[in-house]
């Protein structure tokens, strides 16, 4: 709706020219529809994976095409060139990641000619992220980062006309509540998406339901979504590919034998009836592309113009089709002129199932360490980005790391990188880019904590293998190092820290130079016996640290007899095996208390916050023939591993861990830590075996006494929970037939639960994970997979990810609480979850860390429920500032605290509120709003959402209570902090 002023500017090119007049984008510059017809808008796409079966630099480049025929610089030059010659001609571009990386290479003529394209309306941006985020496996925090980079990149570049309003989430495989609400608060009208549960979409093809309006949260008021499924995926109708990747019949219209204009147009306007008929309005959307479509655009748009032309002008004789060129942006604008009314949608797409035997279900889990690493690239990124901007980090380089993480952190979201669904190689090559900008990224923070503690040669250096208890750092300074603790949290927050050492005596002293109780644990056998593992470091420091923001915690080797008065002690723990009888085992804390059958080996009871439970764990596997990437294809029941567990107890006085053998391939630690409320599992699964040619779903299962008859608790992408039922879903009844358990899985990113009326049990996970609760009192949670069905229609190999020569292994914790519920423990859930997603990052140094020099910002005045959600340098004067009330309505109230002395501390001069992506002013925020079926008449003109609140817009020179902030829960508000330029 934006218009653009001119600039006079005149470039004669090629031999047209173009002027860059007054012009409009938006809904304004969209296509003359005809009353009284079915108008059929047409959409040209390509769409354009940031890997899958090649690399990101495989598919933009073109390389490889044996594998796949891509080429996405090619696109983008191929289209830019046919939109140019006709201006009713359109496109609509989606991921920005291949497009920020062809942009950079264009001459500024180019860029001239792609501008006047986008103010005019004719090539506009549609989802703009990054990438096209999956939304199963995501967490929020990264997919509003991910949409932050790539329509930053947009505003910055194009302005107000390249700003997207649509959702295009075509290809991701099922789809989130999560997601459509983060659409809503970003200010989008809509979204588009492909991907449904077959048996939702008959039902909804014939009840007219394609088309919904999503209450996309329970909590937040006014986050109704328009959402639209297309009809036949997102490729162009059967016949009218006319992309050169396809073998569709062109038009032939000239005086030949073989000119097919009459029986085309018959085929097209047939396919338009039918699908005007599924659909409620006088308007339908026709995709016209595929993957990696539109390499040679003119091919494309020839054949459409022709059909334009020949569909139109059957209106002469009667004809009631009107062909335009359109884009989802001006399709959605057409309903919303109508007037239309549309069924209501609350729950969510997930799981997604393309038939009877086939739930997309397995890729909750696939690639377990890739979906581990990638919350390791969010961690650095969150610290680096914080540390950016409370030490006023200014370098070129430094700048460029930063983006380069957050980049490559917006292609770890795409619908094939977080997923695990790509190609062995292609995963291969994430991994790599993740480590590169994880190294940038960790090298800034360095750079950040060097200015903030005044060392300009400080080490600061981060460690990436902790979690296989190894780091170089401090094998080789293992007499005396420090370890730099950094709190990624609002507020200040306690934590056991555990650092690989030798078997040695240490002490432990803080930045005061009081001494901090410590002992050391020894790393499980199955831990040290990992043949790619450096064997120097066998034990594990625990200490119990705090730190607001930046905390520092001297290390030193120090005698027997010194320390043993001091500290409550080191080698106190105790290897106890001797009690392997009928009996059992009774591990804890002053909180916990674990009972391990010494029969079995297992857990048998917990104890904790007042209620005395039986929890069994046990492990299990599915072997299955037919799994792939994608989809977990059950064949045979549950089998659980019934051995009995080798097991054997370290106990200190900071923590109790129990150390279980499974069998030869599983392992286990769990541990409850002093003072701690939640007993932790770290698992180690792998290589799993498949000498018997039968692939495997690895899972792990909680059995209590709880009768939660059917009803779980599942994570939207780790913000609000949604109710999950067995055999259950809301608008269809699932044909389960044919996978009675895989049908069940649902994503759990942060966190699943049941319950009955007085006791609750919660699992929460350090990455995402396929769960679900079969029977009754029961959680259970896919950890690993591995498989030798070969999918033809996926990847075209199996997910049977090798490492070291062998089968991947995988380690990691869940997280368990039992709870009673009316203690409301829901709260204290999310406190732990955050906790959990964002830890203490640990930097180490050999010289001592002096005291942080300059007064940062505190944020613990904020009341206990915010979540500095992101704080980040936005550009060269400005910081973005996000902030989070993470309780929801049953949990939480609004809350409001003032920001003004951060403010002052980060050098503001000026701050205004954004939608949730940062890039448009709240105030200008207008999303289109939907008519309800059965909410009374529709009004007699649109109508609109505008924002509920006042946006925050304040000048330094304004009293402090204007920079007052007002939470809601669940709500998230978006600040951008313009500060002085030093
Ligand atoms: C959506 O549908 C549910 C169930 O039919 C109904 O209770 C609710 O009021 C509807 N929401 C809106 C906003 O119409
Ligand atoms: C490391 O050392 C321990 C014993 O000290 C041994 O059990 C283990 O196998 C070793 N690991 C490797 C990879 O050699
Ligand atoms: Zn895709």
């Amino acid at each position: 709706m934006a218009k653009v002023k001119a600039f006079g500017i005149l470039l004669v090119l090629c031999g047209f020219y173009i002027s860059q007049s007054e012009s409009v984008c938006g809904y304004e510059s969209c296509p003359a529809t005809k009353p009284g017809m079915i108008n059929i808008h047409m959409v040209p796409h390509s769409h354009d994976d940031l890997g899958w079966l090649k690399t990101v630099d495989q598919y933009y480049y073109g390389s490889r095409q044996g594998i796949q025929h891509s080429g996405a610089k090619y696109i983008f030059e191929s289209v830019v060139t046919e939109l140019s010659k006709d201006s009713r001609r359109r496109f609509i571009q989606v991921e920005t990641g291949f497009f920020a990386k062809w942009w950079q290479d264009q001459s500024e003529i180019t860029k001239h000619i792609v501008k006047k394209l986008v103010n005019e309306g004719r090539m506009e941006f549609t989802g703009g992220g990054w990438s096209m985020n999956d939304e199963a496996a995501v967490n929020y925090q990264s997919v509003i980062d991910q949409f932050t980079v790539g329509l930053k990149f947009l505003n910055e570049n194009f302005g107000e006309c390249g700003r997207p309003r649509i959702g295009w989430q075509i290809d991701a495989f099922g789809h989130s509540r999560e997601q459509a609400s983060m659409f809503a608060q970003m200010g989008f009208d809509g979204q588009f998406f492909a991907r449904m549960d077959m048996t939702d979409k008959n039902k909804r093809v014939d009840n007219l339901g394609l088309e919904m309006i999503w209450d996309a949260s329970e909590t937040l008021k006014e986050m109704d979504f328009f959402t639209g499924m297309l009809y036949q995926h997102y490729s162009a109708p059967s016949g009218f590919c006319f992309d050169t990747r396809c073998g569709d019949e062109p038009i032939i219209d000239g005086d030949s034998y073989d000119n097919n204009v009459k029986s085309r147009v018959d085929e097209f306007i047939n396919y338009a009836a039918n699908l005007a008929q599924k659909y409620r309005s006088t308007h339908i959307m026709v995709p016209m592309g595929d993957d990696f479509h539109y390499e040679n655009a003119i091919v494309n748009y020839e054949n459409m113009d022709k059909l334009i032309k020949y569909v139109n002008e059957r209106q002469a004789s009667g004809s009631k089709y009107n062909l335009i060129y359109s884009t989802a942006g001006c399709y959605l604008n057409s309903l919303h002129q109508s007037l239309q009314s549309f069924p209501n949608k609350t729950q969510d797409f997930l799981p997604h199932s393309h038939e009877a035997k086939s739930f997309w279900t397995g890729f909750f889990t696939s690639r377990p360490t890739a979906k581990r690493f990638e919350r390791d690239g969010n961690h650095i990124l969150q610290v680096a980005k914080q540390l950016s901007v409370l030490a006023n980090l200014s370098s070129e380089k430094q700048a460029k790391d930063l983006d380069y993480l957050r980049q490559i952190m917006g292609i770890m979201q795409h619908h094939d990188a977080i997923t695990g669904t790509e190609k062995q190689e292609v995963s291969n090559d994430y991994d790599r880019l993740m480590y590169d900008a994880i190294l940038g990224g960790a090298d800034t923070a360095r750079d950040a904590l060097r200015v903030l503690t005044n060392q300009p040669n400080g080490e600061f250096q981060s460690c990436l293998r902790l979690n296989i208890s190894e780091c170089a750092f401090t094998k080789d300074n293992a007499d005396n190092f420090v370890v730099t603790l950094y709190n990624p949290l609002a507020h200040t927050a306690t934590q056991y820290v555990r650092v690989p050492v030798k078997n040695q005596n240490y002490e432990v002293t803080d930045a005061k130079g009081r001494v901090v109780p410590s002992e050391i644990v020894p790393v499980p056998w199955q831990v040290l016996a990992l043949e790619f593992r450096s064997n120097e470091t066998q034990h594990e420091l625990v200490f119990k640290a705090t730190a607001n923001k930046i905390a520092s915690y001297n290390i030193k080797k120090v005698d027997k007899e010194e320390s043993s008065d001091v500290i409550p002690q080191n080698n106190k723990s105790r290897q106890d095996t001797s009690t392997h009888d009928d009996g059992e085992t009774v591990v804890q804390t002053s909180q916990i208390k674990l009972v391990i059958d010494n029969q079995t080996g297992r857990l048998k009871t917990v104890e904790m916050n007042g209620l005395s439970e039986k929890v069994e764990q046990s492990f299990g596997m599915y072997k299955t023939a037919r799994s792939c990437h994608y989809i977990f294809r059950q064949d045979e029941d549950l089998q659980i591993v019934d051995d009995a567990y080798e097991f054997s107890v370290y106990e200190g006085d900071l923590v109790k861990e129990v150390h279980q053998q499974v069998n030869e391939w599983i392992s286990q630690v769990i541990r409850i830590y002093e003072g701690g409320d939640h007993v932790e599992f770290e698992w180690l699964v792998g290589p799993i075996p498949v000498d018997d040619n039968l692939g495997k779903e690895i899972v792990t299962i909680f059995q209590s006494d709880i009768s939660n008859n059917g009803v779980f608790y599942t994570d939207s992408n780790g913000r609000e929970m949604l109710r999950r039922e067995k055999d259950w879903r809301e608008d269809f009844t699932p044909d389960l037939s044919e996978q009675p358990v895989s049908g069940n899985y649902y994503p759990v990113t942060s966190r699943i639960a049941l319950q009955d009326n007085s006791r609750r049990m919660t699992l929460l996970n350090d990455r995402s994970q396929g769960g679900t609760s079969l029977q009754n009192g029961r959680l259970e949670m896919m950890l690993h997979r591995r498989h030798l069905f070969r999918d033809g229609s996926g990847a075209d190999e199996a997910i049977n990810e090798q490492q070291y020569g062998k089968g991947l292994i995988a380690r990691g914790k869940l997280y368990l609480s039992l709870s009673a519920v009316e203690d409301e423990p829901t709260a204290l859930e999310r406190i732990a979850e955050k906790k959990i997603h964002l830890p203490f990052w640990k930097f180490f140094s050999k010289e001592s860390v002096k005291e942080v020099k300059q007064s940062l910002p505190d944020f613990n005045d904020f009341p206990e429920s915010v979540h500095l959600l992101t704080l980040e340098p936005f550009s060269k004067d400005e910081i973005l500032f996000r902030v989070e009330n993470f309780l929801d309505q049953t949990e939480g109230s609004v809350i409001s605290f003032n920001i003004r002395s951060i403010f002052d501390l980060l050098g503001g001069q000026s701050i205004r509120e954004t939608t949730l992506d940062g890039n448009m002013a709240l105030s200008d925020m207008k999303r289109l709003k939907f008519h309800h079926d059965g909410a009374g008449p529709s009004h007699s003109t649109p109508e609109y959402f505008t924002s509920l609140h006042k946006p925050l817009e304040a000048e330094k020179s304004q009293e402090d209570g204007d920079f007052s902030v007002t939470l809601k829960p669940m709500q998230i508000r978006t600040f951008i902090i313009k500060k002085e330029l030093s």
